[in-house]
């Protein structure tokens, strides 16, 4: 740190004001996680000084010795930890790991198919106006209205009708198990690749506590950073399944990466990603993925207790997600209401919204953050209460000031609500005493 307070006063303030502000908040954002003093001691070491375009053993640049073993090293990790035949661990985020399997199995107009991003899907799966959707033909499929849970019927009528050459499983916003093998039976007649993007339940496969989609779909798309417990990154893996459907599938997405798509790997972030792996295939990962399952089926249950409508009614993940239709707040309102306390999470539409994504119905929040900080049972349940009394009193305070939905869409008449709600200074004392007592670990 002295290095830096000395180079960059203004960046190492930063650093400082970010170190308080994660040491004295809960991340509770489903995405985000607090990754290990080892990973982060190698992605900000000199691996990220070289060059290293191609694949290990087969570089453009000189000097490659260590970084043909790191990669390999990293790519057998990956391989062992999910039981996979290929691995490429270049992919520098999750978006472009997903643009590069269009690119290498798809050709510009050819048909998608995947859970609408208002629905849980994510953007790089065919959002209309983003690249996905511009170059290639997205059509959707959906939650059923009443129980949230994925309409395979839908998807089996789909790949009849649009015929797509690439089917996506696998969301930013559904707090449920998948059914992979009832995918894999609804597409056994049809030429479909199938895509897993298991970006959200990555760690939750590794440690055996969500089921593996490898023996059912050709194509699987990771991020690292989320509950896996990695650096930014990616990986794209192909299946057996996937090699039996298409020889040369390897290939495809090792070229379509290289050079089709991005140039030199970030090798500090794949060794990041090789520490992480070898993190993850631990029993104390195991152990770790159990706990943050148990907290999230205790948020979700105290919450339901507390007259919360959820989505799909609950949780087996790390994650849920809350209609807050019935309090008739906007998710803004309660996102900023909780970070105010010092509870962090994001505002989320919720399956048939009627409101913008910029205005949605509900909030997303998961147990991966606070777990690695060691927080359990007892206390979820008391984040649970503080979560219950803030957004049931800021909804008091709406109702009593008579604010409109429309105004509540002003930034400054949602202040003015949260300002009222005196209990938030009550919780956010509570909150940093609790952060005390589970400081962020030596190791996380
Ligand atoms: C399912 C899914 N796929 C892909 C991504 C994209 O990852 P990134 O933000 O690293 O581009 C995310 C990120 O939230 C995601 O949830």
């Amino acid at each position: 740190m002295k290095y830096l307070n000395k180079a960059d006063p203004q960046v190492a303030t930063l650093l400082k004001a970010e170190q308080k502000r994660q040491a004295t908040t809960l991340m509770m954002i489903p995405s985000e996680n607090h990754s290990s003093r080892a990973v982060k001691k190698v992605v900000g070491s000199i691996f990220q000084d070289k060059y290293c375009e191609g694949y290990p053993y087969k570089r453009y640049y000189q000097g490659q010795e260590n970084f043909d073993k790191l990669e390999t090293l990293c790519q057998e990790r990956a391989k062992k930890l999910f039981n996979v035949p290929h691995a490429n661990v270049q992919p520098l985020s999750g978006s472009p790991a997903n643009l590069i399997v269009y690119f290498a199995l798809l050709n510009p107009g050819d048909t998608i198919l995947s859970l609408e991003m208002a629905q849980g899907g994510h953007i790089s799966h065919g959002l209309k106006i983003g690249i996905s959707g511009k170059y290639y033909n997205s059509v959707f499929y959906h939650v059923d209205k009443k129980t949230g849970i994925i309409d395979y019927d839908e998807i089996s009528r789909l790949l009849k009708e649009v015929k797509p050459k690439l089917l996506i499983v696998g969301f930013s916003a559904y707090p449920r198990i998948i059914d992979f093998a009832k995918i894999s039976e609804i597409a056994k007649n049809s030429d479909t690749y199938i895509l897993a993007d298991i970006a959200h339940f990555a760690g939750l496969i590794a440690a055996k506590e969500y089921p593996s989609p490898v023996p059912y779909c050709h194509i699987i798309t990771t991020t690292t950073q989320k509950t896996l417990r990695g650096p930014r990154g990616a990986i794209i893996m192909v299946t057996r399944k996937g090699l039996d459907k298409d020889m040369q599938l390897a290939q495809k997405i090792d070229r379509a990466l290289f050079p089709g798509f991005q140039g030199g790997p970030h090798e500090n972030s794949i060794a990041g990603i090789a520490v992480a792996l070898k993190e993850a295939s631990s029993l104390s990962f195991k152990i770790y993925i159990k706990k943050v399952l148990q907290n999230a089926k205790i948020l979700a249950d105290e919450l339901i207790k507390r007259g919360f409508i959820l989505c799909t009614n609950g949780t087996n993940t790390h994650l849920i997600l809350i209609d807050l239709r019935n309090f008739k707040i906007l998710g803004n309102t309660a996102a900023e209401a909780l970070e105010q306390a010092g509870i962090i999470i994001n505002r989320n539409l919720v399956p048939y919204d009627k409101n913008s994504p910029f205005y949605p119905s509900g909030i997303r929040l998961g147990t991966p953050g606070i777990t690695s900080r060691g927080i359990g049972p007892t206390e979820t349940r008391r984040i649970a209460k503080y979560i219950s009394m803030i957004i049931k009193d800021v909804a008091k305070i709406k109702k009593q000031l008579k604010i409109t939905s429309e105004q509540e869409k002003n930034k400054d008449v949602r202040k003015k609500i949260i300002q009222n709600c005196k209990i938030i200074k009550i919780i956010r004392k509570k909150v940093k005493q609790l952060c005390l007592l589970f400081p962020l670990k030596k190791e996380y």
